[in-house]
């Protein structure tokens, strides 16, 4: 029987019955935090269109991590940006790279770290795709997939713990997988951006990563916004071919694809709360138009909810300080 037998409200009455009955938690080890390491720079650099965020040195590249470490964040993404480009992405598969670089010192002074890196040619373009382009400027997919698996095979070799191809070209999970296993490395998990959306909300990102297209857009590999079903198939192939994670990617216009994953599949998962989500807090918190700590936790909590076991996010050190305050 509804009202009034039914009244929700009993279990709101005060803090102590709300966590009782609080059905989601975030802790700081869901949360990873994406760093920009820069070749040819002896400073960290600002990235404008993300306050906060920084390009780091190599050398410095450990700074960020035992900051975010002392809180509590244990995992990070590394993306690189190369000091030079070419048309085949040559930087992007050089043991000697910027991300190997980094990885080896972050082994070496970080150890107890989970590096995660990044698998794919768009910083390491001068056209800057996310794969190779034939002369009309058509993506070759299939001559992709070994730049991408050399790229994944030189990560591994430097210390990565996890590959994570972001460039959404077809069989590329397959083709990284079968390189990793050739070379090896039949350990290290592949966490697929599997539902990748081809979204305004990277805008910033590309500043940062130095990354954006010469020309055209990326909407011939990233998927319409529109699709949801067809989400769910990216995501059912990458499993196939040998993903162990899977990614949703942007965050929080994209939690109903999340949910959907959650019920069809039984791997972990993951979410990228990306750099336009990012900026947009930041920016309306700067103005006094929102809280900022209140906006992080709840958009953290609301992507724990609709089903991510771990969460990509720029604010993973605040956040980790900010949850282990009201822990
Ligand atoms: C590289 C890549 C992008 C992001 C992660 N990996 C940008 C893009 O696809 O254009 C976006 C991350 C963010 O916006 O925070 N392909």
């Amino acid at each position: 029987m509804p009202f009034p037998v039914q009244r929700p409200r009993r279990l709101r009455a005060d803090g102590r019955v709300r966590a009782l009955v609080r059905e989601t938690v975030v802790r700081p080890e869901h949360l990873v935090l994406p760093l920009f390491v820069m070749e040819g720079i002896s400073e960290r650099h600002p990235i404008d269109a993300m306050p906060g965020q920084m390009h780091w040195p190599v050398d410095q590249i450990d700074v960020p991590v035992r900051e975010a470490m002392a809180r509590g964040v244990k995992s990070f993404l590394l993306f690189g940006v190369p000091a030079s480009k070419d048309a085949v992405a040559s930087s992007a598969v050089d043991p000697d790279g910027i991300v190997p670089q980094a990885l080896r010192r972050l082994k070496r002074l970080c150890p107890e770290a989970w590096l995660i890196t990044d698998v794919c040619l768009c910083g390491y373009t001068d056209h800057g795709h996310c794969g190779l382009l034939d002369t009309e400027g058509h993506i070759r997919n299939d001559d992709s997939l070994p730049v991408l698996a050399a790229m994944s095979v030189a990560h591994a070799r430097a210390g990565a713990d996890m590959i994570a191809p972001s460039d959404m070209m077809d069989g590329r999970i397959g083709a990284i997988r079968a390189a990793l296993d050739a070379a090896g490395f039949v350990e290290t998990p592949i966490m697929s951006y599997a539902a990748k959306f081809s979204s305004c909300f990277y805008g910033p990102f590309r500043e940062a990563a130095h990354s954006a297209p010469q020309k055209g857009d990326r909407k011939g590999y990233q998927m319409d916004p529109a699709n949801g079903r067809e989400a769910l198939r990216e995501l059912r192939l990458d499993l196939e071919e040998g993903a162990d994670v899977l990614m949703v990617k942007p965050g929080m216009p994209y939690l109903d694809i999340l949910a959907a994953a959650r019920r069809a599949f039984d791997v972990p998962l993951a979410v990228y709360q990306v750099s336009g989500e990012y900026s947009m807090i930041k920016a309306a918190a700067a103005r006094g138009w929102i809280d900022e700590k209140a906006a992080v936790l709840e958009s953290l909590t609301a992507m724990r909810r609709a089903g991510a076991d771990w969460i990509l996010t720029y604010f993973a050190p605040e956040a980790a300080g900010w949850l282990r305050e009201t822990a």
